[in-house]
């Protein structure tokens, strides 16, 4: 018998991606976006089309933070929805505020209310701020968070230990790292990079290229939120740490497992579309953190999490996308 998901944010990059995956074992699934105008509703839509063709999906256009959910028959709800980016949270924090604080507290209230005890909620690694040694722990506090949509990521993990405490609802905050791969945010730097060096554009490089992210592909991406899902139909002592502490909501890395510099991240993406890079030089940007860099073992230990795709292959399935949808090639 197929179970009913709900995935919030389902129009987005890892939603959509997410939708798919579930549908492809047999799961039925609800979906459901806002379109909020971050970036493109048309590119929301395409991430959609082939979804709203399969029998076993349903999508409802609804805001999180103001509109009913659709519960009825949902098991487990995947909570992906949320205004994303660091930069543009200095902008207009209070949107930051009403979409990743007020929709996953009315996510979490719905779904409580509903008798449903399993989510999985998509946090950030961007909740260990730039004074956690690396690689991060989820034991670290993470309470210096460094913009509004990292404190607002902090803050839904909050809640979700809340609720976890107060009505035995199983949640895994997971945090995720750098997520690329086709249908990426266009306003994520593999996905910037990539159009800049394509049109024969200058880079902006924030920084002196010595800064590190951990990457992650979206299919180790996926095969984390798969397992989390599974998880939260386990009981059993919950781990501590970070979204944790207790109760039934625990905190969980998924990362790519290795840091990758700047200034070969655009040097790779280069090399790879094969175009010369020409580079612009600018001061780091507030907000950004220096670095990032997963401690995996709750991860292997809760989800027998290990990511698969390196960096070089993840690029190449990248820009095989990029120029796939842009009709050009290199
Ligand atoms: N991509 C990454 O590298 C990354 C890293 C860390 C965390 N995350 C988190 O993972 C989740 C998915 O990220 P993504 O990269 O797929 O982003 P995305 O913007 O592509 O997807 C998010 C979706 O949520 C929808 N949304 C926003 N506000 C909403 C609201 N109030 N009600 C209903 N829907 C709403 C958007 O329209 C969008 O389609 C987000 O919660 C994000 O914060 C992503």
């Amino acid at each position: 018998m197929s179970r009913r998901l709900l995935v919030t944010g389902a129009a987005g990059f890892i939603g959509s991606h997410l939708c798919e995956a579930l549908l492809a074992r047999g799961d039925e699934v609800v979906g459901t976006d806002n379109f909020d105008p971050f970036y493109a509703r048309a590119l929301k839509e395409r991430n959609l089309e082939d979804l709203r063709r399969h029998p076993r999906f349903r999508f409802l256009e609804a805001d999180v933070a103001r509109d009913p959910l659709p519960l009825d028959g949902v098991s487990v709800v995947i909570h992906l929805a949320a205004r994303p980016g660091v930069r543009p949270s200095l902008e207009d924090p209070a949107s930051y505020s009403e979409a990743n604080v007020t929709g996953t507290v009315r996510v979490f209230e719905a779904t409580r209310r509903a008798g449903i005890g399993r989510v999985v909620f998509g946090s950030s690694s961007s909740v260990y701020g730039d004074a956690t040694p690396a690689p991060f722990s989820e034991d670290a506090p993470a309470v210096w968070p460094i913009s509004p949509y990292a404190a607002s990521k902090r803050a839904g993990e909050l809640m979700a230990h809340a609720f976890a405490h107060l009505y035995g609802v199983r949640v895994a905050c997971l945090r995720f790292f750098t997520v690329y791969g086709p249908r990426q945010r266009p306003d994520l730097a593999i996905h910037r990079f990539t159009d800049l060096i394509a049109q024969g554009s200058p880079v902006r490089m924030y920084g002196d290229g010595s800064s590190e992210r951990d990457y992650t592909y979206i299919t180790d991406c996926l095969d984390g939120v798969l397992s989390a899902v599974e998880w939260t139909a386990r009981t059993g002592r919950a781990g501590r740490g970070g979204g944790g502490g207790g109760g039934g909501a625990v905190a969980i890395n998924i990362g790519g497992g290795a840091r990758v510099r700047l200034d070969r991240l655009i040097e790779l993406i280069g090399r790879t579309l094969g175009r010369t890079v020409r580079i612009e030089r600018h001061p780091d940007q507030p907000g950004d953190v220096r670095l990032t860099a997963a401690d995996l073992r709750r991860a292997e230990r809760e989800l027998d999490y290990r990511p698969r795709v390196g960096i070089e292959e993840g690029i190449r399935h990248f820009v095989s996308w990029y120029q796939e949808i842009h009709g050009r090639q290199s």
